[in-house]
């Protein structure tokens, strides 16, 4: 008895490491798994977000579901703004606009998307106005205590019966001292036939990403760029879907010219404007260097409603044209339609996703009968380099497809599933197409009618997120990749959290999450191969991972240690790598387990790399401490 008692405190003082012993060669080739991104218009991550548009419910787009509306606008002085249905609208796309009457200076304002960044730069704008008019327009930003930060006059071209669109550029001087700022455009109503004018369209955009007209914010292009996601998911999940069949996302409804865009009602609680469509996505993509993972509707909306069998021909059809107007040579009528809108360089896809979540809402029968069958026989026989993914892994998948797994859960349920993976076939490669922890540990598991999701990825969830990517990465050779989802969240307007980045109107003000910083770190050290290693010790609080990087032949130990009471001494040997070899030990901790990364605050994931020197029998020895993860490369 008085021996346990002396022997304990020395115990876990110097408790055994864990042995590592990593073999030469034997693993899996691994290229497939990337870490991505993936789009869904929710939190107003593309409108409102990345989408640079500055100007919310620009063309009074409406809907059912949200009628159109003058929210966002105000009038100026004592002007009226009032919704008009004309019987000659700017197009039959954007059918609603705003008539402005007064008699002195009259005109309108609006709020932006919770505010508007102003700095020195260039703002690029456009409006369309109608009606009789010889003044000018004045186009402005403006700080909430009234002080012009930028002003133009704008030449008017109006003429009586006819929409006229009017181009014009606004310089700011100065950076606003906080982002509370409205964009006007007002004219001299006197001036005008009958006090009013009616106007449409009113965008302005900042300086965007590349440069890109109708392009993205460069702040959170950026922020974006920083993680390197090596493919996009796109557009969304139940975006994609819609509430209703009528209400699923058409793609061939948001190219071409701004004006022949109607818009749509999310499944998110706003109108969208498409202004952020098929196109831009591809653009995001190019810019970014990231594999577009393309999303086709499958036939199931969220209120359960399936297309019959018989009636499905038409959106099989749909998906492929989408694919032609994407891929296809000029030569095509699709593709000849894509270089009208300037890109007659055709887009490579190589991997489609039919549907999303089809194994909800009343989806996974007729799913399983025909729907997915239908759209995989189709494309893979119009294209067979495609690679061809169901949105579930809940059916026997056919010929080559693939799956897509959603994982949204507490943390605890993310160490559980490690393993995962271990018995799955590398026949049907799998896409991790939403994975986040959302929800605090609470002994049970998710309760989706609980609100009590963080706001914020915590760092607990964000290292939990990283043992189920460990077990993911030992079997990349099943993986096509991972993406944590939702990407983004406008803190002003969210319905979903947490997400990777959240952001408001302020670009100064982002935050790269805890969970960003653990994706970034185990996409950095990408392992093209994988190799077997032996340990006495069983999985827990250690997990990992161990590869190759047949590039540079350096070694990988990619880990993560949650639950420990203590530090984990580690002791890792790679076959064939000798005394002395020098390796860069990168540790993320964050102060505690609730630590989060929010809007306006600091990084509080500290990250801290050292150099360390294998040991006699070539082993590198250090230790892991609690709520840690860590990666090990090789010089
Ligand atoms: C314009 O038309 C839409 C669609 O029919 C309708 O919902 C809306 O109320 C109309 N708005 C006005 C101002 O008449
Ligand atoms: C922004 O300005 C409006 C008035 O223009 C004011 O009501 C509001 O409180 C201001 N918000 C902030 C955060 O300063
Ligand atoms: C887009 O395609 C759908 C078929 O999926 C069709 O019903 C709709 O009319 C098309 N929209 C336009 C603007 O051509
Ligand atoms: C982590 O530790 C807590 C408290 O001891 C325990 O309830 C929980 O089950 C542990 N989780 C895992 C995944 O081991
Ligand atoms: C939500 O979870 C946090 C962290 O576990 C807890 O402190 C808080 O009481 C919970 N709130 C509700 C409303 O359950
Ligand atoms: C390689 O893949 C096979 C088959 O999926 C699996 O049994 C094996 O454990 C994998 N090896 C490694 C080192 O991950
Ligand atoms: C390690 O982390 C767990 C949460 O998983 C926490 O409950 C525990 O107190 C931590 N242990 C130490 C020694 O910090």
């Amino acid at each position: 008895m008085l021996h346990r008692y002396l022997l304990l405190p020395l115990l876990a003082s110097c408790s055994a490491a864990v042995t590592i012993s990593v073999a030469k060669s034997g693993g899996n080739a691994t290229t497939n798994l990337q870490y991505g991104a993936m789009e869904e218009e929710i939190n107003h991550c593309g409108e409102g977000g990345l989408y640079a548009e500055l100007i919310r419910n620009r063309a009074f787009q409406g809907s059912t579901k949200y009628p159109s509306s003058l929210d966002a606008w105000t009038a100026v002085g004592g002007s009226s703004l009032s919704l008009q249905n004309l019987t000659d609208p700017l197009s039959s796309a954007l059918p609603t606009s705003v008539r402005v009457k007064g008699s002195g200076t009259a005109g309108l304002t609006n709020a932006g998307f919770w505010g508007i960044d102003v700095r020195p730069q260039k703002y690029t704008g456009s409006f369309y106005a109608k009606g009789d008019y010889s003044g000018s327009f004045t186009a402005a930003l403006t700080s909430s205590n009234g002080k012009t930060l930028a002003s133009t006059k704008v030449k008017s071209k109006s003429v009586s019966g006819k929409w006229v669109q009017h181009e014009f550029t606004l310089t700011a001087k100065s950076t606003a001292s906080n982002t509370n700022n409205t964009f006007s455009l007002s004219f001299d109503a006197s001036k005008a036939k009958n006090g009013y004018l009616d106007f449409n369209l009113i965008s302005l955009f900042p300086p965007t990403w590349n440069d890109r007209p109708n392009g993205m914010r460069r702040d959170l292009m950026q922020a974006l760029k920083d993680l390197n996601p090596k493919f996009l998911r796109f557009p969304g999940g139940n975006n994609l879907e819609g509430d209703t069949i009528e209400g699923r996302w058409k793609w061939n409804e948001t190219i071409g010219p701004l004006k022949d865009r109607p818009g749509r009602a999310t499944t998110w609680s706003y109108e969208e404007t498409g202004g952020f469509g098929l196109i831009e996505y591809m653009e995001w993509c190019d810019d970014l260097g990231m594999e577009p993972i393309l999303a086709v509707w499958a036939g199931l909306a969220l209120n359960g409603d399936v297309v019959p069998e018989a009636e499905l021909d038409v959106y099989v059809q749909d998906a492929l044209d989408e694919l032609e107007f994407l891929t296809g040579s000029v030569d095509t009528e699709l593709g000849a339609l894509r270089a009208k809108y300037g890109h007659p360089e055709p887009w490579k896809i190589r991997y489609v996703e039919v549907g999303n979540e089809d194994n909800l809402n009343n989806g996974l029968e007729s799913y399983k009968s025909y729907r997915f069958a239908a759209f995989y026989d189709a494309i893979t026989e119009k294209y067979p380099d495609i690679q061809v993914l169901a949105s579930t892994i809940d059916m026997t998948l056919e010929g080559k497809a693939g799956g897509d797994y959603h994982l949204y859960d507490i943390p605890d349920n993310f160490i559980t599933k490690f393993d995962m993976f271990d018995s799955y076939s590398p026949d049907h490669p799998i896409l991790l197409g939403e994975i986040a922890a959302t929800e605090f540990n609470n002994g049970e598991g998710i309760d989706w009618s609980d609100t009590n999701f963080s706001l914020y990825p915590w760092w607990i969830a964000s290292v939990a997120e990283a043992v189920f990517l460990l077990g993911a990465e030992r079997n990349a050779d099943k993986i096509i990749g991972t993406t944590y989802a939702p990407f983004l969240m406008n803190l002003d307007s969210y319905q979903w959290s947490p997400t990777m980045i959240s952001f408001n109107a302020n670009p100064d003000d982002t935050a790269k999450s805890t969970s960003f910083h653990v994706y970034s770190l185990f996409n950095e050290n990408h392992m093209t191969n994988t190799l077997p290693a032996t340990s006495e010790d069983a999985f827990g609080p250690l997990y990992y991972a161990t590869g190759l990087n047949s590039e540079t032949n350096s070694r990988i130990f990619k880990a993560a240690v949650y639950n420990s009471t203590e530090d984990v001494p580690v002791s890792l040997t790679f076959s064939g790598v000798g005394r002395g070899t020098k390796a860069d030990l990168t540790i993320l901790t964050a102060p505690d387990a609730l630590s989060m990364n929010e809007v306006g605050g600091q990084n509080i994931v500290k990250t801290q790399t050292t150099t360390i020197k294998a040991g006699k029998k070539g082993e590198f020895s250090f230790k892991l401490p609690n709520l840690s993860v860590a990666v090990l490369t090789t010089n």
